[in-house]
């Protein structure tokens, strides 16, 4: 099969020298892209700004900002067999960019911003999708209830809840520990662990899902140019 995996965050220019963005390391989602060629997968890598080496054996594209992303995964979605966005993608952006450095001022100002595309979504309303559509929930607060809920409103196959609450887990650490939720209701935990191995787990879940998913459709899994 073939893998999309986004990855890192995303990076909204405020000026040419400023921009809004978050702290996704991008670790996930690499370990997600190995796992995946480790499995014998094809892979096909969309990442923000990080600081990681991006494995050699999967075509690697590189994205600053939400639009580029959208553009990026959207040209190659249709390819893949198993869509899975773990990118921290920004939720606003800047309703004008400034084409000059803003300069500093003593008085209070505010940017205005405006939402985002969400990509996960947009790939979700697709009816004709000919792939596992798999997202990532990052929540501090009532884990598994907002990704269920992100689950069906985003309409993706599975929802990886992870909490991002604890400094032990989750951003920018190497550990993590996350719930599968899927479309029928069924959960499943894998506990704290690296993400090399949670990958390699969720790698294999993927597959498989990926795999019922097909039958279910007769449809044969082949190459996809
Ligand atoms: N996502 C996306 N495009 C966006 C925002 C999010 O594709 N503009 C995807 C992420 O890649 C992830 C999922 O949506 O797979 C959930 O992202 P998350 O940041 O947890 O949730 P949001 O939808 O942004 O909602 P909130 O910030 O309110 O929790």
């Amino acid at each position: 099969m073939r893998f999309l995996v986004t990855a890192g965050p995303t990076r909204e220019p405020i000026d040419p020298v400023r921009y809004i963005s978050n702290r996704s390391s991008g670790k996930m989602g690499y370990a997600i892209a190995e796992a995946a060629l480790h499995a014998g997968h094809g892979v096909i890598l969309i990442s923000g700004p990080v600081n990681l080496a991006p494995p050699s054996d999967a075509k690697f594209i590189s994205i600053s900002s939400s639009e580029e992303m959208f553009d990026a995964v959207h040209r190659h979605a249709e390819k893949c067999h198993v869509c899975v966005l773990c990118a921290a993608v920004a939720d606003y952006k800047l309703a004008d960019v400034s084409r000059t450095k803003i300069k500093k001022r003593s008085k209070k100002f505010s940017l205005e911003l405006i939402p985002t595309r969400d990509i996960l979504d947009s790939l979700g309303r697709r009816q004709d999708r000919q792939f596992l559509l798999v997202g990532f929930a990052a929540e501090t607060n009532d884990v598994e209830q907002n990704a269920a809920k992100k689950l069906r409103e985003k309409n993706c196959d599975i929802m990886i809840a992870n909490d991002v609450s604890s400094v032990k887990s989750g951003m920018e650490s190497d550990l993590n520990e996350v719930t599968i939720l899927f479309q029928n209701g069924e959960r499943q935990k894998i506990s704290r662990a690296s993400k090399t191995i949670i990958a390699r787990e969720l790698v294999k879940i993927f597959q498989n899902s990926a795999t019922k998913m097909f039958d279910k459709k007769n449809v044969t899994i082949t190459e996809r140019n």
